[in-house]
């Protein structure tokens, strides 16, 4: 997910388009550029980092022109780097473009310009086979050329383009990626989003999938993928750009919690192969074989926090399926134990964002013991990425507040995927077990939609239990390691007392803390456990505290013991943790509202901890 804008007036391009990228960066801040065309040719500046980066190379004001495209990255394909940055040019730049999507068959248009017209590539990036496929179509009509070029390409895209004989124009072409156009007098905006333009219109045009869009300074002309001609209505925006940028979300925490149907559906789907009618996952390339996975004696997973509690689900998955023996650590604990690693040991570490000092560490000690190191990872050519032998990144875009949401569904998604590979290799689980279990992480997007549709019943139980001042989380199986997770993201945002413990744990100590003024969430979503769970729950019920009751669909027994109960849709008890965690970061999250707390910028907490 990347932020491009476009701009078209008399002059001073360049300031509108920095103004558009900065109001954009919550789409991607690793690497910004900008191109103008300037006497007769294409000057494109672009670097890594965030966009105060691309200001300092910027400064001179020779260096303007009354058009320009600018772009603001999330990497997927090629580290962030100066190179990998857009815009992009053609071979001599007379073809500049910015791209926010995927090119899924950009491998074969590449080998095809290298092998029919000796196109040397810059870049790693997907995004490159357009200029060149662009420039090999120019003949003085941009448009054309646009439309013969995405004619060639398979996948997602909202791309703006500009040509050095055509310094008056830009040409712009959606599919499957947001786009939108600013309305102005004797100027025009493209963009990806309108937090972009807000700044200078308040009048809109959103494009529509397979639009491609012509803008001079004086007019925006919409064509279908016809070719024709396309009236469209106005969209007058009254948001303030604050609000804009969580797309009218009050918090960008609500926000990723909302994203996280579309996060596990890529993560997920994309490493689905047909591979003659049979259904593979491909961990992207990471080669593993049969040999690699029975040679592992111990796999370790590694990480922080929320991912932490990620790899406690991690554990389950590759144990159960691979029949692999798991460790679970924490990273700041991990290198200080002198842990037991050999050649023999896969480490896998679990970052979202790639540059926890603690992870990190962890994985330089592993790797120095001779362990293959794999980790899971939001952010594209971070320093854990860059480390690890393998990375097998989760698809959930940028994760901007602190309480990480999104994050944790999709890493929870590359577990079931790495214990699913392991576990088919090495032949550990049937095709029938495997084809069960991938038809219910395929069905995990709208159960998770079905859950955000009751958030409301969510937002009821956060303004009726937001005073208490002691939580606990309690669960068994998979619903304790949830439990943990539900409760860090209450004491990160709300800053309540809150603990989680396996509920068979409670009466060897805990269960003394138990009183009237006590609020327990019990998660009850493990069938063959659902009994024991239900009888815990009476044991904190008989000490006077209140009972919130999470279970699945048509389990109504824990509703005799609880005061509320929130339920969740029907699904195997291996996946039901991407699904009972959205109520619990939803109650969080509605009860740090209750209590006015800065929910995307909690005190004492950093997004990233790069300190030991
Ligand atoms: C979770 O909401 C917190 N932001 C924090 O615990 C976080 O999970 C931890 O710092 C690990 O971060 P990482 O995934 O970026 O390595």
């Amino acid at each position: 997910m990347c932020g491009i804008v476009g701009f078209v007036g008399e002059s001073h391009a360049k300031e509108k388009i920095i103004d558009g990228l900065k109001r954009l960066e919550y789409r991607g801040y690793d690497s910004a550029g900008i191109a103008l065309p300037i006497n007769g040719k294409i000057e494109i500046r672009k670097h890594v980092g965030e966009i105060a980066n691309l200001e300092k190379i910027i400064g001179e004001p020779e260096y303007d022109a009354p058009v320009g495209i600018g772009h603001t990255r999330w990497a997927t394909h090629g580290a962030p780097s100066d190179v990998n940055a857009h815009p992009h040019g053609n071979q001599d730049n007379s073809i500049a473009i910015v791209h926010n999507g995927i090119i899924e068959n950009y491998q074969e248009i590449r080998e095809w310009l290298i092998r029919e017209f000796g196109v040397e590539f810059k870049s790693e990036t997907h995004t490159e086979v357009i200029a060149h496929l662009i420039g090999i179509y120019y003949d003085g009509d941009l448009l054309q050329a646009v439309n013969k070029a995405v004619e060639e390409m398979r996948g997602a895209y909202a791309i703006a383009a500009i040509a050095a004989d055509e310094p008056d124009k830009i040409v712009a072409v959606r599919k499957d990626a947001p786009l939108v156009a600013g309305i102005g007098k004797g100027f025009n905006f493209i963009a990806s989003d309108i937090p972009a333009l807000l700044k200078y219109v308040r009048e809109v045009y959103l494009i529509e999938n397979n639009e491609t869009v012509v803008l001079t300074k004086d007019k925006i002309t919409i064509y279908n993928d016809k070719g024709e001609t396309v009236k469209r209505d106005v969209f007058h925006v009254s948001w303030d750009a604050d609000a804009a940028e969580k797309e009218g979300y009050e918090h960008f925490m609500i926000k990723e919690i909302h994203e996280q149907p579309k996060g596990i559906g890529e993560t997920l789907l994309r490493r689905l192969k047909d591979e003659g009618g049979i259904e593979t996952v491909n961990l992207d390339g990471i080669s593993m074989t049969k040999e690699d996975i029975e040679g592992y004696d111990k796999v370790y997973i590694v990480a922080c926090g929320t991912a932490y509690h990620a790899g406690l689900i991690g554990k389950m998955a590759i144990e159960k399926m691979a029949k692999i023996p798991v460790d679970v650590d924490v990273a700041s604990a991990f290198r200080y134990r002198d842990p037991f690693v050999n050649e023999k040991t896969l480490f896998i570490a679990i970052s979202q964002s790639g540059e926890t000092l603690d992870t990190l560490a962890a994985l330089r000690e592993a790797k120095s013991k001779g362990a293959r190191i794999l980790s899971v990872v939001n952010v594209v050519g971070s320093s854990v990425a860059r480390e690890s032998d393998d990375v097998f990144y989760t698809w959930a875009g940028p994760e901007i507040a602190v309480a990480s949401t999104k994050a944790y569904t999709t890493q929870l998604i590359c577990m079931y995927l790495i214990a699913l590979y392991m576990g088919r290799t090495k032949g550990t689980i049937t095709d029938e077990y495997y084809t069960f279990i991938m038809n219910e992480l395929k069905a995990l997007p709208e159960k998770v939609e079905a859950i955000l549709a009751q958030e409301d019943k969510i937002a009821a139980l956060a303004a009726k239990f937001h005073h208490k001042e002691h939580i606990f989380f309690i669960g068994r199986g998979l619903d304790s390691c949830v439990s943990y997770e539900g409760s860090l993201k209450l004491k990160e945002i709300s800053y309540i007392h809150s603990f989680a413990i396996a509920a068979g744990e409670l009466k060897h100590g805990t269960i003394a803390l138990m009183d009237p003024d006590s609020l327990v969430v019990a998660l009850a979503t493990q069938d063959f456990l659902y009994e024991k769970m239900v009888s815990n729950i009476v044991e904190v019920q008989a000490r006077g505290a209140r009972i919130i009751g999470l279970a699945k669909e048509g389990k109504t027994e824990i509703e005799k013991v609880s005061d509320e109960v929130f339920y969740i849709p029907q699904c195997a008890d291996e996946v039901t943790p991407v699904l009972s965690v959205v109520p619990l970061q939803l109650f969080a999250y509605y009860v740090a509202k209750e209590r006015g707390c800065n929910i995307d910028k909690p005190k004492n907490l950093a997004k990233s901890v790069t300190v030991e």
